[in-house]
Order: structure tokens, then sequence, then C-alpha cells
């Protein structure tokens, strides 16, 4: 039944932690949950499904006789669960109930006792109907979610029993009394049904891997690190948050995420805070992939730079090259870049080499010369709406922060030219940057089909996504 989707909104929460901290956190407000509640829902009411519901079967005393009675075959064919309504239960889970749905169900009846032995088929119309559930939710080993029906109350304001076939007189005397054990029976039933749906769900997350491959380099960690922290307006999944490199066997113990609390706000449906620790994990692993090294020349944007323009930043070269030649220009990570994030500022601290070559001729290459540099850059992400496709669309520019030239320039062998700090500096201003920002100004799309109104904000030591539910 529904129950099963409900449950997605685990993934879309919080956490406190005992042990660890989570390296990210989901944040969904009281306006996150009617939202997904309401979302799903609506989309069962449009589901026509029939379900195959078990057989009831019993005796009763009607009309001082013994009658035993059977339903069988019986489905719901029409289903709608009313007005729906939806509060966080603090340190618990969720509470959702619906008032005044109604079913149509048809089933096959017989009626048995020494009076009367009949059956037929039927069709049973339900008004009135209110569930009232309370969901657990926690977390279980090793890291998944596991959920519970806590709480259930049902209850049925009026039955109609419409008997085709069978006697008729016979219906008509016994028809309040069998409503009565089917108002009696469903009440029963659907407390039970949907506890059996709740444990196939549990279940079902049982056999979750939420340390997962992004692909086949990379892969990251997002298990639960703790129960969710549920109070009346929000509820915070804790997450582990660890991206890893399949090749490189990290060590997960220097991970070690700051505490982080999400800014309490209620604009948006839910927050995703992200820690500099995850930031930091996921520069790692793509570093130990070997995901980075950048031909700068080779990159969208950038423009054909020969010997002659590149003097302008580094004049130290001008007198090994009269002729102008076409250049490439080489930046290669030495180590994982570093994330920093203060309020309002995301600072990525990149340590590499930075290598130019000539083409002197159609068959010759030669290193023009190499630094080691360390640069920082200031960061700045901005999320839109995708054009054309269900999605965000991530988009973002650097600025320069500062730069030094690392080591002894000298230990490097094969280069031409020893070049000062400031021509290195210039060179990234004038020339790398600017192709850094038009790769980053053309976005990366983000499908992503329940998200929608993004923004991002930086705090000190983590970042934070808001975001609607579609
Ligand atoms: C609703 O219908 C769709 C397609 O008709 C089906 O895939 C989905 O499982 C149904 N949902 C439920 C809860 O039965
Ligand atoms: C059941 O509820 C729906 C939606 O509220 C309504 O349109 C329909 O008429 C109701 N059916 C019965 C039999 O009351
Ligand atoms: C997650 O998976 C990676 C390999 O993909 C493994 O190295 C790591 O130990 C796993 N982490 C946990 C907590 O199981
Ligand atoms: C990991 O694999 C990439 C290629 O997929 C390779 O370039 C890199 O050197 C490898 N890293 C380690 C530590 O083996
Ligand atoms: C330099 O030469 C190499 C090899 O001949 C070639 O792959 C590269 O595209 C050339 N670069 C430029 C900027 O002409
Ligand atoms: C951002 O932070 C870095 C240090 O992480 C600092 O060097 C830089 O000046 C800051 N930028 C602004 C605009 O405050
Ligand atoms: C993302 O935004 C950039 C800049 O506005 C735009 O050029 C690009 O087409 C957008 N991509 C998508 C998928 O919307
Ligand atoms: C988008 O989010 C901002 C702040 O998070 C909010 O002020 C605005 O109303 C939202 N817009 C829509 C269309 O939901």
């Amino acid at each position: 039944m529904w129950v099963p989707t409900l449950t997605f909104l685990l993934f879309t929460l919080s956490a406190i932690c005992y042990g660890d901290n989570p390296g990210a956190k989901i944040q969904v407000t009281e306006h996150g949950l009617k939202k997904g509640v309401g979302y799903l829902l609506s989309k069962i009411k449009g589901n026509n499904t029939e379900y195959l519901l078990p057989d009831v079967a019993g005796s009763e005393n009607i009309a001082s006789e013994e009658i035993g009675y059977e339903f069988t075959q019986i489905r719901i064919e029409d289903f709608h669960l009313g007005s729906a309504s939806s509060q966080w239960a603090p340190k618990t889970g969720m509470h959702v109930s619906m008032e005044n749905g109604n079913a149509t169900i048809t089933c096959n009846w017989k009626l048995d006792s020494w009076l009367i032995k009949d059956g037929g088929s039927s069709v049973l119309t339900l008004t009135g109907l209110s569930i009232s559930m309370v969901l657990g939710i926690y977390r279980s080993d090793p890291g998944v979610p596991s959920i519970s029906l806590v709480e259930c109350q049902a209850s049925v304001l009026n039955v109609d029993v419409q008997m085709m076939g069978g006697v008729s007189y016979i219906i008509d005397n016994i028809k309040q009394p069998i409503q009565d054990v089917v108002r009696k029976t469903v009440q029963q039933q659907l407390c039970t049904a949907l506890r059996e749906q709740v444990k196939k769900q549990d279940q079902s997350f049982s056999h979750l891997n939420l340390n997962m491959s992004l692909n086949r380099h990379v892969g990251v960690d997002l298990s639960l690190v703790g129960s969710p922290e549920i109070s009346d307006h929000y509820a915070n999944l804790g997450l582990k948050g660890f991206f890893h490199s399949h090749n490189e066997s990290h060590s997960e113990a220097s991970f070690s995420p700051a505490p982080m609390t999400i800014p309490v706000q209620d604009g948006a449906m839910i927050y995703v805070g992200v820690s500099q620790a995850t930031f930091d994990s996921l520069a790692s692993s793509y570093y130990s992939a070997g995901f980075m090294t950048f031909l700068v020349s080779h990159m969208a944007g950038s423009k054909e730079l020969t010997t002659t323009e590149l003097a302008a930043y580094v004049p130290e070269i001008s007198q090994h090259y009269p002729n102008p030649a076409p250049v490439e220009i080489q930046m290669e990570a030495t180590r994982a870049p570093l994330v920093s994030l203060l309020a309002n500022n995301m600072t990525v601290q990149f340590g590499g080499l930075l290598q130019t070559y000539a083409n002197a001729s159609q068959t010759k290459v030669e290193n023009i010369f190499s630094v080691d540099v360390v640069v920082s850059l200031q960061v700045t992400f901005k999320l839109s709406e995708a054009k054309g496709a269900h999605g965000l669309n991530l988009t973002g520019s650097v600025e320069f922060v500062r730069l030094q030239i690392e080591g002894s320039q000298q230990a490097i062998t094969a280069q031409k030219v020893v070049v000062a700090e400031s021509g290195v500096q210039q060179l990234f201003h004038k020339v790398i940057i600017p192709v850094i920002n038009e790769n980053l100004a053309s976005g990366v799309f983000i499908p992503t089909t329940f998200l929608k109104n993004g923004s991002v904000s930086i705090e000190k030591g983590f970042a934070v996504l808001a975001a609607d539910l579609q």
C-alpha cells in the first residue's frame, strides 16, 4: 500500500550521533514532511490498484443464532484516503493520519448455520474511514533505516453491504449485523495489513547498501551514523558522507567531521548539510583515482597561446623563443586539494605541478618551465533549474586568492628557464582562471526529479543546500 513509499522520507532526513559525527546531514522540515506525505498519497489515490486482502472467517451470534460467516476473494476496488495530515513525532518518527476516506470492496460471502446455508458475491462500501498511525524511524546495523508501526488506529464510520445471490428475506434480516461484523473486521484488519506492509518495507531496508559506488573509480558511504533526531519541527538524519576511491585503501580513520548544526530555518522543505571533511574526502578520492590532471590548453574556452603571448606574463622565456611557438599548459595535482569553509567563503587549496611546453616544431615538444605551486581559489556555486530537463544546474566560478611557488625550482632539470612567482601568478590570473570559469559556467546537470528551487549557502565548516520537494 502507500506506507512503503512514505518511508522514502527516510532518505531525506538528519541525525544525532552517538559515536562518529556525520559528514552530511539531511534536515526535513514540517513543510517538507507535509509535502512528501501529500505527494505520495496523491499518487496512490490515482492508482486504481486492486489489493487482494486475506480471507475473513468467523462466527457471530445474529438474531440469537450462531452463524458462521466467510468472506473470500476480498478486493479493494476503489480507495480514497481522504484528507491527510502529518507531523513529526518527537523522538520517534512521524505521525500520519487520514480522515474521511472511503473504499469499495468486492468479495464472495458464505453464511453457515443450521438454519441458513447461503452464499453469493457482494459489494461493500465503506465510508468515514480514518487511520491514525505513528511510524517509528530508527537506525539499524550496519547503518540502514529501520521503521516500525508504533501506533495504529483505524475506524470506519459506516458500512453498506450489497449482497448479490442468496435468499433476499434472509439477507434483509441479517444485513445490519453483517455490516457490524464487517466494520469490526475492517477496523482490525486495516492496522494488521499496515503492520505487515511496514514489516515488509523494513525488511527491504535491511538489504540496502548505503556504501555505494558512484562510478568505476569512486564510491561514497552514506550509511546512517545514528538514529534520527526528531523534534516537533524537523527531523535530522546523519549520514557518514565519506567518499573513497576504489583503488586506494584509504584510511577511513582519518575521516573525522566536526560537529555541524544546520541553522533552524523553515523556508525550504529540506536542508542538506555537507561538512568540510566530506568535501575533502571527495577531493581526495578523485585525486587518488587519478582525475586531477588538467591539460589547460585542451579545455573548453581556452585560447591558443604562443610563446610570445606567454612571454607577456613570464618575460624570462622571451630570449629562448624569438619565433612564436604553440604552448601547452598542464596542471597536475601532487596531493589532494583541501577545502576550507568559512561563512560565505569556500576556498580550495590546490597543490600541484604547473608545466608549460612549447611545440618548437612539428616533432619537437620541449618543457619551457615547471613549477610546484600552491594556489588558493575562492569558489562560488549557484543552483538553478536546468533548462529542458528535470533537474538542477550547478554552475560556479572561482576567484584568485593567492599563489605561491613551492620548493626549489632548480630541482626540475628538464626545464629551460627559471621563472618568477609574480609571472606565474599573472599566468594563472589571466590565462588559467578564465578557462576554469568558462568550464564552471557551462554548468553541471544534476538529474534530481524530486528537488527544485535549490540554493547553496556556505557556513563555517559546512555547506548547506536548501531545496523544495517537487
Ligand atoms: C501505481 O501505479 C503504477 C503504474 O500504474 C505502479 O507502478 C505503482 O506500483 C502503483 N503504486 C502502488 C502503490 O500500487
Ligand atoms: C469517496 O471519496 C471520494 C473523494 O473524496 C468521493 O469523490 C467519492 O464520492 C466518495 N465515495 C463514496 C462512496 O462516498
Ligand atoms: C565501503 O566500501 C569500501 C569499498 O568500496 C570499503 O573500502 C569500505 O571499508 C566500506 N566501508 C564500510 C563502512 O563498510
Ligand atoms: C588509481 O587508478 C587510476 C586510473 O584509474 C590511476 O591513474 C591511479 O594512479 C591509481 N591510483 C593508485 C593509488 O593506484
Ligand atoms: C603540440 O604537439 C603535440 C604533439 O605533436 C600535439 O598533440 C599538441 O596538440 C600540440 N599542441 C599545440 C598547442 O599545438
Ligand atoms: C576566504 O577565506 C580564505 C581563507 O580560507 C581567505 O584567504 C580569503 O581572503 C577569504 N575571502 C574573503 C572574500 O573573505
Ligand atoms: C546551466 O547554466 C548555464 C549558465 O546559465 C547555461 O549555459 C547552461 O545551458 C545551463 N544548463 C542546463 C542544463 O540548464
Ligand atoms: C525558493 O526558495 C526561496 C528561499 O529558499 C523562497 O523565498 C522562494 O519563495 C522559493 N520559490 C519558489 C518558487 O518556491
